[in-house]
């Protein structure tokens, strides 16, 4: 499906020969050389899914995330929400692993744009999960993620869940 943001069309679709892979820089050395390295081996093996942002009118990616399935130890989800949970020792979760814009088409929208994507790609899997995790990589990235309502587990304050029924009530909003 195209979207139009701030007049210029975007599609969202999996990794595959786009251009714009060498050009890509979001100002975090390692996602860059990622998407250039390794994304497609990564697809390849089963290890994420990898989307790309594309621009409609030059073909070139703007933006990518990569979704895997996790499994969270009980022990780092925090008890109020652990204690509505069967006592299983990890929890099915979805794992937002990268997600990054590159510079010149920053602000524009396509994070929240590329993370509501990914949040409803995750509801429509049809193997379980019930949690909705990121690692945010520094300060700004836990920054955005905490203004749609990510809150921390338990091991580390850089690891941020949402719980499923929180990513339902976001995506249908
Ligand atoms: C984080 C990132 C994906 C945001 O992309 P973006 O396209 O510039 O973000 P958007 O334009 O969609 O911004 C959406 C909202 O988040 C806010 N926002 C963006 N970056 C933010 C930050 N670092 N801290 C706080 N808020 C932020 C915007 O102001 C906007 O708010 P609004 O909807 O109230 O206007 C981008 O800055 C990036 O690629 N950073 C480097 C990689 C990274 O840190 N990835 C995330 C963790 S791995």
């Amino acid at each position: 499906m195209n979207n139009e943001i701030l007049g210029a069309t975007y599609r969202i679709e999996p990794l595959d020969r786009q251009a714009g892979r060498d050009a890509f820089t979001c100002g975090v050395e390692p996602l860059d050389r990622y998407l250039r390295q390794q994304a497609s081996q990564d697809a390849r093996r089963g290890f994420a899914a990898v989307f790309v942002v594309v621009e409609q009118q030059s073909a070139e990616i703007r933006g990518y995330f990569t979704l895997s399935m996790a499994g969270v130890p009980v022990t780092v989800i925090p008890p109020e929400l652990r204690a509505r949970m069967p006592r299983y020792p990890s929890v099915p979760a979805i794992r937002l692993g990268r997600l990054a814009v590159t510079l010149s088409a920053r602000g524009r929208g396509l994070g929240k744009f590329l993370l509501f994507d990914a949040m409803d790609r995750a509801l429509h899997n049809e193997v379980a999960w019930s949690t909705f995790i990121v690692d945010a990589k520094d300060e700004a990235a836990r920054k955005f993620y905490l203004q749609y309502g990510f809150l921390g587990l338990l091991d580390d304050p850089d690891h941020l869940y949402l719980p499923r029924a929180t990513v339902k009530a976001a995506c249908a909003s």
